[in-house]
């Protein structure tokens, strides 16, 4: 007997019964997906599958369950109408999970203070999901981590937790997330998804799974130790790559050469690779190289390159803080009581996302220094801000500033002209424009720039 199902997917075969897999059995939504940890990257690839699967979300933050069931996304990077027609329940209990056949992992995997993995979230999420885990079942893992976490610390939790044997009672896979906060081109269904699964039927069920919402496709990886260690590359290039960039910047400001001038200049040569200097932060480029250097210790290896590029980025904010302090020594002001406006605390352009800003990190060394630092941000959302760093964000600044740090290339600071940095500046005043958003479009000032 064959079942037709309902679907346009030419990668969807009519399935026999008998030959079913579990891509099948979610489809007919006789069974369902269950997302755990709702944030950047599970909210969206919930509400994808939601399109043509029955899925329940589930968080541990009661706060931001609510907000998804009442149709808004806590994170604000969905648009709006992505709540509606899906067909998903949100919830903060665990338990709602129990009839699920294929669970997508998506929690944080930071860095503790030491700079070492904090796996706490995973260990906690997988847990939740082993006491909940059924023969049959699919596990697939979306957070970011070392190469061989999958294997060494989340599958035998999930062993642990249900009883049940791995590869033979349930199966595992690992499928990195690419999405970029803010990106509204490179969005989930249009960026190749790695997948990986703990055989090969896994593997073709998984690709199955996550090859019906990709609209760009799947890239099928040999292992899950494989498909791991491409998205910490991904990360970590980028990171090694800025942070040469940063340390050329460094070097000409002795010299007196601007960097962004050399870079257009080098830049000419059609296999020069275009990076800018900048400040590294944000949940992934700043974080995940950690998670690679953490392992490749623990395997003896000496990992160089990547951490001493870590620890360039790194103090790139506490060589800005005391390039601008200098800088306004060298016009003969004070710098203890000057007075600094830091326009953009956001980790990146255009986002609310304040996690691991090093904005911050830049505010703190010239509040150290004696500075006083007023700062605003349209996006940023100042009760969180407050919560996390203890700034008080300024709705409106004053007219009396020695100093601006233009330090996130947000478009509004590109709509501010030259009258409104007059108003707000002392007489000879600096911009340091760290993207160069505002040099060139504002005269009659002096710039700094990374
Ligand atoms: N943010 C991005 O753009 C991005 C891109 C690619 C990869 N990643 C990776 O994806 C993973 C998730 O990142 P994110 O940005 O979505 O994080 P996030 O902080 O936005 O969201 C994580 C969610 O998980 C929830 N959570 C934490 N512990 C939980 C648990 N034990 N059970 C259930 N829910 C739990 C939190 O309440 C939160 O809602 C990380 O490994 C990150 O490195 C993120």
């Amino acid at each position: 007997m064959q079942v037709l199902l309902n679907n346009t997917n030419e990668s969807m075969q009519t399935p026999v019964v008998g030959e079913w897999g579990i891509y099948e059995e979610l489809l007919l939504n006789n069974k369902e997906i269950a997302v755990v940890g709702l944030g950047y990257v599970g909210l969206p690839i919930a509400l994808e599958f939601a399109k043509d699967f029955s899925v329940v979300g589930f968080d541990i933050n009661e706060g931001r369950v609510q907000m998804m069931q009442d149709g808004q996304d806590p994170s604000n990077e969905l648009e709006e109408g992505e709540f509606e027609g899906r067909n998903i329940t949100f919830s903060a209990d665990s338990s709602e999970m129990a009839h699920a056949k294929f669970y997508v992992v998506a929690v944080p995997t930071p860095i503790d203070a030491n700079n070492e993995p904090d796996l706490r979230p995973l260990i906690g999420a997988t847990r939740t999901v082993g006491k909940v885990l059924k023969a049959g079942d699919y596990v697939v893992f979306e957070s970011t981590v070392y190469p061989g976490c999958t294997e060494e610390v989340c599958i035998p939790r999930l062993e642990e937790e249900s009883g049940l044997k791995f590869n033979k009672d349930f199966k595992v896979g690992y499928s990195p997330e690419r999405i970029n906060p803010g990106d509204k081109v490179n969005t989930l269904t249009k960026i190749t998804k790695v997948v990986s699964g703990s055989d090969q039927e896994s593997l073709e069920q998984i690709s199955k799974v996550y090859g019906h919402i990709i609209e760009a496709g799947v890239h099928k990886a040999s292992s899950i130790k494989v498909a791991e260690a491409s998205k910490v590359i991904e990360n970590t290039q980028r990171d090694v790559n800025i942070a040469l960039i940063n340390e050329l910047s460094v070097i000409f400001s002795k010299l007196g050469i601007d960097t962004y001038e050399v870079l257009e200049s080098a830049g000419t040569k059609w296999n020069f690779l275009k990076f800018q200097p900048g400040l590294v932060g944000g949940h992934c480029i700043g974080v995940d190289p950690y998670y690679l250097i953490h392992k490749a210790k623990a395997e003896g290896v000496n990992p160089a390159v990547i951490a001493s590029s870590r620890a360039r980025n790194d103090e790139m904010a506490s060589h800005l803080a005391l390039s601008l302090m200098e800088e306004l020594k060298q016009k003969g002001k004070k710098t203890q009581g000057a007075k600094v406006l830091v326009q953009g605390i956001t980790f990146k352009e255009d986002v609310s996302d304040i996690r691991n800003s090093k904005v911050v990190d830049l505010i703190c060394e010239l509040k150290a220094g004696g500075l006083h630092v007023d700062v605003t941000d349209p996006y940023a959302d100042k009760h969180e801000v407050e919560e996390e760093y203890g700034i008080l964000l300024k709705q409106t600044p004053d007219n009396d500033y020695d100093a601006i740090v233009v330090a996130v290339d947000h478009k509004q600071y590109s709509f501010l002209d030259s009258s409104y940095y007059h108003a707000i500046c002392n007489a000879d005043p600096v911009i340091m424009d760290l993207k160069k958003t505002v040099e060139g479009k504002v005269n009659g000032f002096q710039y700094m720039s990374m």
